[in-house]
């Protein structure tokens, strides 16, 4: 027996379950454009309460038993009312998960589905009359759905301003749904659609979703100074560019809360040049690390060849949670409660968490002799 997916508690429990895999099975696969399919899960009743999530949030997905194997995040599309978890996936060139989902994958598929993680939608204020913006290129609308879906359902003084730029109509994703939107949300949802490859009415959504035609869009069609928070979607660049200009308009960069796609397709994040282990160790020696998840502290040790803190616990025979391993997700968002780290890359961590000493661990290396970290921490 199933049972349909409801979201996470508005307060977060004090202490975090770190994500981990359970094996479901595929309800439904839906061709959504020519290269994008969104995938439900069936949800036994006793794992209803592991895949709550919040909009915005995202799943890990891998084949099923493939536990060294690949594995993708993908953000889950449905809103909070919507009964069921729906994740959405893009063909991507050379992809090898994508391509298993879009050449194999049929209903009744099991698959490993990490519980829902990430923060995106976490910031939303509930309740009065809001107003949001949110900018989307391609896929990057997917957890920008669900999130407009429980926000105009859940609120109804509030209301959202949409920018979601393709290259053509056809490559729109969800647009059906997002047409089904405005016509339930008449008021309170403006939907501006951008081709880059596909002439439009006017001159103005015709081009790349940028910061130049932002600033157009300011002032014409919506009040920068009227926004409460905004929410971007999409390759890391651009995202940063919409970023900047959104604060140069005026919106408070606190109020601003974006979600970046692998720079580089299928997660093939851009190979960094790795620093040595900060902490000074005698040669061939190592520095201690420790794992705390679900309560248990795990003891190893990692060397100067070993990337991360992720990489060393696996070698040791030590899983620890991770999806992208390119410093965008947070799956493997863990606080250092002992010692210091640096990071290599971090697209994931907001200001806040820095300062509190949260760490993405597969990017983590140590800068002292002891380092402790700690899973379970909000
Ligand atoms: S696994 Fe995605 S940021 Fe570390």
């Amino acid at each position: 027996m199933t049972t349909a997916a409801k979201t996470k508690p508005e307060t977060p429990p004090a202490k975090r379950r770190p994500p981990r895999f359970h094996r479901l099975n595929v309800r439904d696969v839906r061709k959504e454009t020519d290269d994008a399919v969104s995938l439900a899960f069936d949800i036994p009743d006793e794992l209803a309460a592991d895949y709550l999530f919040t909009p915005g949030q995202y799943v890990t997905l891998r084949r099923a038993g493939d536990t060294d194997g690949v594995r993708r995040c993908y953000s889950v599309s449905s809103g909070r009312d919507d009964g069921e978890l729906r994740v959405l996936v893009k063909r991507l060139e050379g992809g090898v998960f994508s391509s298993f989902v879009h050449d194999e994958l049929t209903p009744g598929t099991e698959l490993d589905v990490m519980t829902p993680e990430g923060t995106f939608g976490a910031k939303i204020q509930r309740g009065g009359p809001r107003t949001y913006l949110a900018l989307a290129a391609g896929s990057g609308i997917t957890p920008i759905i669900s999130i407009i879906r429980s926000v105009l359902s859940a609120d109804p003084e509030a209301s959202f301003i949409l920018f979601y730029g393709n290259r053509t109509l056809s490559s729109i994703i969800f647009r059906d749904e997002l047409n089904d939107l405005k016509d339930t949300y008449p008021e309170r949802l403006s939907l501006f659609h951008t081709l880059t490859r596909e002439g439009t009415d006017s001159p103005l959504f015709s081009g790349r979703l940028d910061a130049e035609k932002l600033r157009k869009f300011a002032g014409a069609l919506f009040d920068p100074k009227a926004i409460d928070d905004a929410f971007l979607c999409g390759p890391a660049e651009l995202i940063q560019e919409l970023r900047a200009e959104l604060c140069a308009l005026g919106v408070a960069e606190n109020c601003i809360h974006d979600e970046l796609f692998a720079p580089a397709g299928d997660g093939n994040i851009a190979p960094v040049v790795r620093a040595p282990i900060a902490a000074e160790t005698a040669p061939g020696e190592g520095v201690e690390v420790t794992a705390i998840l679900d309560g248990t502290s795990r003891t190893f040790v990692m060397t100067d060849d070993q990337e991360s803190v992720v990489t060393a616990a696996a070698a040791a025979g030590i899983e620890l949670p991770y999806s992208c391993k390119g410093g965008m997700c947070s799956t493997c968002r863990a606080k250092v409660i002992e010692g210091e780290a640096e990071m290599t890359l971090n697209y994931a961590l907001e200001p806040w968490e820095l300062k509190e000493n949260f760490v993405l661990t597969c990017q983590a290396r140590p800068k002292t002799e002891k380092l402790t970290v700690d899973f379970d921490h909000v």
